[in-house]
């Protein structure tokens, strides 16, 4: 995750909250995202994330609807 996101995350209140990972990648996928955030958001619920291919993006808009 970048560490903007880290820092914008710890300093923000997200108890009670739902967080839902999204992200672009080339391969990594979710990476160890959904890790950092059960330790950065103590409190939020972290639900199952998606992850879309770069190369894929244009066709990918049904998977992310279906996420939504
Ligand atoms: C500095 C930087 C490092 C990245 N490192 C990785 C990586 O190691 N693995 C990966 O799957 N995606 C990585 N990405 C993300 C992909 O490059 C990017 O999400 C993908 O090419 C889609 O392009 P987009 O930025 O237009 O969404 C990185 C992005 C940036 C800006």
């Amino acid at each position: 995750m970048p560490e903007e996101l880290v820092t914008a995350l710890k300093d923000a209140d997200l108890t009670g909250k739902i967080v839902r990972p999204f992200t672009t990648h080339e391969g990594s996928g979710l990476g160890s995202i959904p890790n950092q955030l059960e330790t950065i958001c103590p409190g939020a619920s972290i639900t199952e994330g998606l992850a879309i291919m770069g190369s894929s993006v244009n066709s990918s808009k049904s998977r992310v609807e279906d996420w939504i």
